[in-house]
């Protein structure tokens, strides 16, 4: 009995088998339990005997069927780590990385150089009080310029800013100048009513700067534009400055740079000209100053406005300005700068 116990042992391969032999060989059916129970029926002298041998049989089968219980065991856990192991040197699955949207990244690249330059980043309100974004910068409501940017107005008093330049009359209003002068530059949405079309967005971005200190010339503005120029474009690029209207400006300008695509010789991108207009400017008009509180016997400045969309355009040679708002990855991860 004992040795079939054994070698029934040994050949159960599965937990469970092995809970079958032990039901078999030690349960309360079982041949050794029978032997131990039928114990009464014999003599004095042959009870201790049976006993013993019966007791050594199951305390043997018994620390046999946990040897092997163990053995069992280690062997569905060696499998188990088999058929999980990892294998740390095979390469891993490449992981689809976001990044800012074209747009951003100029807005990014601007926002760097002009820190780096002293000025402030200010943001405010896309939906604005008519008097911040027309009436501070000259522009009451009867003014024929308010053509010049066709507004959604929401009440009266209430728009969708047209420009980010209501940012710079809120931030000049508040200026302490007995601190220090104003360097400001004011990156962000606008809308107008436009039909959208090629060259058309009814949303897109502004850039305006907005300096305002003791003795501020022409020149300074002019200096500034260039760096920026070639910041964005590059060193060959040169700028000049024509002149235009802006009512919140006077003397207002127009800037172009160099074309990009002909590099000044004449092509049809610049229309024969050589050169590219990229963003309006001037010297702060008086009554803005003084609108603002600011005193114009002593302070003056410049303020230059433009457009990310287009020189994302000019740089990239986009061709729809749609593109840019459609958020169609495949058009947008082609200015992956983390490659
Ligand atoms: N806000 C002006 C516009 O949208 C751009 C500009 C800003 C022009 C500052 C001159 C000076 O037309």
């Amino acid at each position: 009995l004992e040795e079939k116990g054994l070698q029934e042992i040994s050949v159960a391969n599965e937990l469970s088998k092995l809970n079958e032999v032990r039901v078999n060989f030690l349960g309360k059916k079982g041949p050794i339990t029978e032997v131990l129970r039928g114990m009464r029926d014999l003599s004095k002298e042959e009870r201790p005997k049976v006993g013993e041998f019966a007791n050594k049989v199951r305390d043997n089968l018994t620390s046999k069927l946990e040897e092997r219980k163990e053995e069992l065991a280690q062997a569905a856990l060696n499998k188990k780590l088999a058929e999980e192991a990892v294998d740390v040197t095979l390469p891993g699955t490449p992981m689809k990385q976001g990044q800012p949207h074209v747009i951003q990244q100029i807005i990014d690249n601007l926002e760097d150089l002009f820190l780096g330059m002293g000025y402030q980043v200010v943001e405010g309100p896309e939906v604005e009080l008519d008097r911040y974004n027309f009436e501070m910068l000259n522009l009451p409501k009867d003014h024929p310029a308010r053509d010049m940017q066709d507004t959604f107005y929401i009440t009266d008093e209430v728009l969708m800013r047209s420009q980010t330049s209501p940012v710079q009359a809120r931030t000049m209003e508040k200026h302490d100048f007995s601190k220090g002068p104003l360097k400001m530059i004011s990156p962000g949405v606008v809308y107008r009513r436009d039909t959208d079309d090629a060259t058309h967005s009814h949303q897109f971005h502004q850039i305006e700067g907005l300096v305002i200190d003791k003795n501020i010339t022409m020149g300074d503005l002019k200096g500034t534009l260039v760096t920026l120029a070639k910041e964005l474009f590059g060193d060959r690029f040169e700028v000049r400055l024509r002149p235009s209207y802006f009512p919140f400006t006077e003397p207002s300008v127009e800037a172009d740079v160099t074309c990009f695509n002909c590099m000044g010789k004449g092509c049809s991108v610049c229309k024969s000209t050589g050169w590219i207009e990229v963003l309006g400017a001037g010297m702060v008009h008086p009554n803005v100053l003084k609108m603002a509180g600011v005193d114009t016997d002593v302070y003056g400045g410049f303020a230059f406005g433009l457009g990310p969309d287009r020189f994302a355009m000019l740089r990239y040679g986009v061709d729809d300005i749609r593109n840019f708002y459609l958020n169609d990855v495949r058009f947008l991860s082609q200015f992956n700068k983390r490659g």
